[in-house]
């Protein structure tokens, strides 16, 4: 047994997957009588009425290309959150193995843990939000299976350093996600080069924020064979609704315009970044690998609470660790803002 197999749940890699009617008829046929589907169609009058393509053939095609990664090192999730769930259940043994995780981050982590009663062990970011690098590697036991990077990170919004998760990836047989949901944004690469050098790295990718899907629910984990054909074997048959698998195929096709939307909303970050610097009430705007800002204010208390009653939803992230009084901010459209900055502006704090 490699490491990778060795650190599959031991159900999990005995498991013999469902088999779908889909999944087991290949040939051509244009009688389809095997899915208990309803064969007259829909209300809608379209093609709903079938099982979507449970392996989704062409839009992995389609994404193998985008992103240069062959189709047998990847995996399509219903959103990222649903492959952050199935690895821990692929690989955490309820009551017995853990994840590391490194707060201030995404919550689902820990929450997706909590679910599958799989212990969790924090090891913080440094007050600059970059990785504790001897402390991940110090507190990394053998019973835990999984360390979860999200980079760039959420709430603190920057991008980790390469060297730091190599580094990490070098002295630990653990599986390391680097959770990249934010990766159009940044300037930094994403780390799907390092895909061949390192069996233990899984990566973490999402239609939901550059490609402005997040009502689709389209997730990508890219990793080794192995690893995604353990996700795939244990993922729900019909996981991606072939609505879904149409949208996506209709959005890569106009790639170009994804790429104009993120320049956009670069320009409409350095706007908000640079506004909100001028302000007497803000303490540090710290700076940006996403499509959102998070600042420090003086006291971000009776901001949060102004902004709300003016019909302004933020996140107020002042409890996470190392962002006392800070407040997280999403770039919307240039006219919201405007209406934004204005607003801070004319508070009198
Ligand atoms: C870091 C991070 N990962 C994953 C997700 C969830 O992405 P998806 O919509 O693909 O489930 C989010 C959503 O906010 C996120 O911030």
């Amino acid at each position: 047994m490699n490491n990778l197999e060795s650190l599959v749940r031991e159900n999990i890699r005995n498991l013999k997957p469902y088999s779908s009617a889909r999944d087991e008829f290949k040939g051509k046929a244009d009688i389809f009588l095997d899915a208990n589907e309803n064969s007259l169609g829909s209300p809608i009058q379209s093609q709903w009425n079938r099982y979507p393509d449970p392996r989704q053939t062409e839009l992995k095609a389609a994404i193998s290309q985008l992103k240069n990664v062959a189709v047998d090192r990847m995996f399509l999730g219903n959103g990222s959150d649903e492959a952050i769930d199935l690895l821990i259940r692929a690989f955490c043994e309820p009551g017995r193995d853990q994840i590391m995780i490194m707060p201030p981050t995404y919550g689902m982590y820990q929450v997706c843990a909590d679910i599958n009663n799989v212990g969790i062990i924090s090891c913080p970011l440094r007050p600059d939000f970059n990785l504790d690098v001897d402390a991940i590697l110090s507190s990394s036991t053998n019973s835990v299976k999984m360390l979860f990077i999200c980079s760039p990170n959420n709430p603190t919004a920057n991008a980790m350093k390469q060297a730091d998760i190599e580094l990490i990836l070098q002295n630990t047989n653990a599986i390391v996600v680097v959770d990249e949901a934010y990766i159009d944004f940044s300037g930094e690469p994403s780390l799907i080069s390092l895909l061949d050098k390192y069996a233990n790295l899984v990566i973490l990718q999402t239609f939901s924020k550059a490609w402005g899907l997040a009502s689709l629910r389209l997730g990508m984990a890219f990793a080794d064979p192995y690893i995604i054909h353990i996700l795939t074997n244990i993922k729900p048959p019909y996981n991606i609704s072939g609505l879904t698998q149409q949208m996506a195929l209709d959005a890569i096709k106009n790639l170009e315009l994804k790429d104009k939307m993120v320049a956009t909303l670069l320009d409409q970050r350095k706007y908000i970044m640079d506004n909100l610097r001028l302000l007497k009430m803000v303490d540090q705007v710290f700076p940006s690998d996403t499509n959102f800002v998070l600042v420090r204010f003086k006291n971000s208390k009776p901001v949060f609470d102004k902004l709300i009653q003016s019909g302004i939803i933020i996140r107020d992230r002042s409890k996470a660790l190392h962002c006392e009084n800070c407040l997280r901010f999403t770039v919307g459209t240039e006219s919201e803002n405007k209406r934004l900055i204005k607003k801070l502006k004319s508070l009198d704090i």
